[in-house]
């Protein structure tokens, strides 16, 4: 993907009941280009395209709909980043463990949790109040909004990286001095090509050997 090209999302969700989880789902997206799918009626989504996938659900006897469940089993790709929406009586987030530890399974990273109240009684009604109200929806919005951007950002600090890494020099670099920018640019080489942070520590301890032994 381009480094200037926006993320590309799709929410797969499960509205049954009164559509309150639907509202939320509808209100992020009308702002945003986002594909969605009710996982209700496809049998499959072709999730592959996508940087960043939603699961979105209200809650039933203590679960989202097995719909959504579903798909995510089938159909998410291995590593991809997603999040979570969903609406309930209580409006408990917890109800979407069981779907973030199966995207855990499948090496997903958790970008973000939204939940809120869902009427249950009169249609848009709970104890007189209307959820989600016209707060919970706007706040839908600033999450997914807030977190896309954190996602951006991410993702152009992780391309500045590979950009550095490429225009490392063939000799990688061979400066001793702890000021030495070039030192920076081997770490960073080195913490991209593990793909894990953990790496700095140890390219740390080599490095100060290495000085150590001169
Ligand atoms: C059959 C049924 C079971 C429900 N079980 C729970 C529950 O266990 N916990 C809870 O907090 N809310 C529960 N609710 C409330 C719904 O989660 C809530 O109304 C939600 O907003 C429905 O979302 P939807 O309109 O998008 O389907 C239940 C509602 C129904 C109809």
């Amino acid at each position: 993907m381009e480094e200037n090209e926006r993320m590309k999302t799709a929410i797969v969700y499960a509205s049954k009941f009164k559509g309150n989880t639907r509202i939320l789902v509808d209100a992020i997206a009308a702002g945003n280009d986002i594909d969605l799918y009710n996982a209700r009626s496809v049998e499959h989504v072709d999730l592959r395209g996508y940087d960043v996938i939603g699961f979105a659900s209200g809650i039933y006897y203590g679960s989202p709909d097995r719909s959504v469940m579903k798909i995510l089993e089938r159909d998410l790709p291995r590593g991809k980043k997603v999040f979570f929406v969903c609406t309930s009586g209580s409006g408990r987030s917890s109800y979407v463990k069981p779907l973030m530890q199966e995207a855990k399974k499948k090496g997903a990273g958790v970008a973000g949790v939204y939940s809120c109240r869902g009427s249950v009684s009169m249609p848009g009604k709970t104890g007189g109040k209307r959820h989600p109200s016209f707060k919970e929806i706007r706040s839908a919005v600033n999450f997914y909004n807030e977190m896309m951007d954190r996602l951006e950002s991410e993702r152009s600090e992780e391309g500045g990286r590979a950009g550095m890494v490429a225009n490392l020099p063939p000799s990688g670099g061979s400066g001793n001095s702890p000021q030495d920018p070039e030192d920076k640019v081997v770490k960073t080489a080195a913490e991209v090509a593990a793909g894990i942070s953990i790496a700095t520590p140890l390219l740390i301890l080599q490095h100060t050997l290495r000085r150590m032994r001169k």
